[in-house]
């Protein structure tokens, strides 16, 4: 099956388990259950939380991760102060890239927006892969976490 059509199922699935939820922590432990199962190549799939201006590690599946990220550093916190997703082909050709771990080689960060379009936390999958993220992973992962807070 090619990523288009398995975003797509992925996408039903995932509307269907949250249809009736509203707390947004719930869905974020779901969605990110269910990418990490589903998707191939989805080594660490996480998200992490804007907390009092830091950014700590919320639902997660995949090896142990850093519990804070230091501020303005790193992919993740690029996609927050940016406000759009960052891919990264080659992590270790992203200056500052905070490493968890020593396999991921490439990295998505998706910024997850509230109803006031205020950022609270971005959603952050790891591949083992070189390259393994592209526009097609960046329009569904920004689809799937938009139902977070709507
Ligand atoms: N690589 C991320 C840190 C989180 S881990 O990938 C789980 C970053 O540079 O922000």
């Amino acid at each position: 099956m090619n990523k288009a059509k398995r975003y797509i199922r992925i996408e039903q699935q995932i509307k269907d388990l949250i249809e009736d939820i509203d707390n947004p922590l719930s869905k974020m432990a779901t969605i990110n259950a269910v990418l990490h199962h589903k998707m191939p190549g989805f080594f660490w799939t996480g998200f992490y939380l804007l907390d009092n201006g830091e950014l700590m590690v919320g639902p997660y599946q995949g090896t142990l991760a850093c519990i804070r990220l230091k501020k303005d550093t790193g992919v993740c916190w690029a996609g927050i102060n940016r406000g759009r997703t960052v891919i990264v082909p080659d992590v270790e050709k992203f200056k500052g890239h905070i490493a968890c771990s020593s396999l991921p080689r490439s990295e998505i960060v998706v910024p997850v927006f509230d109803v006031t379009n205020k950022v609270t936390c971005v959603l952050d999958v790891d591949s083992r892969e070189l390259n393994n993220f592209d526009e097609t992973d960046r329009m569904y992962l920004e689809k799937i976490v938009h139902l977070i807070h709507h």
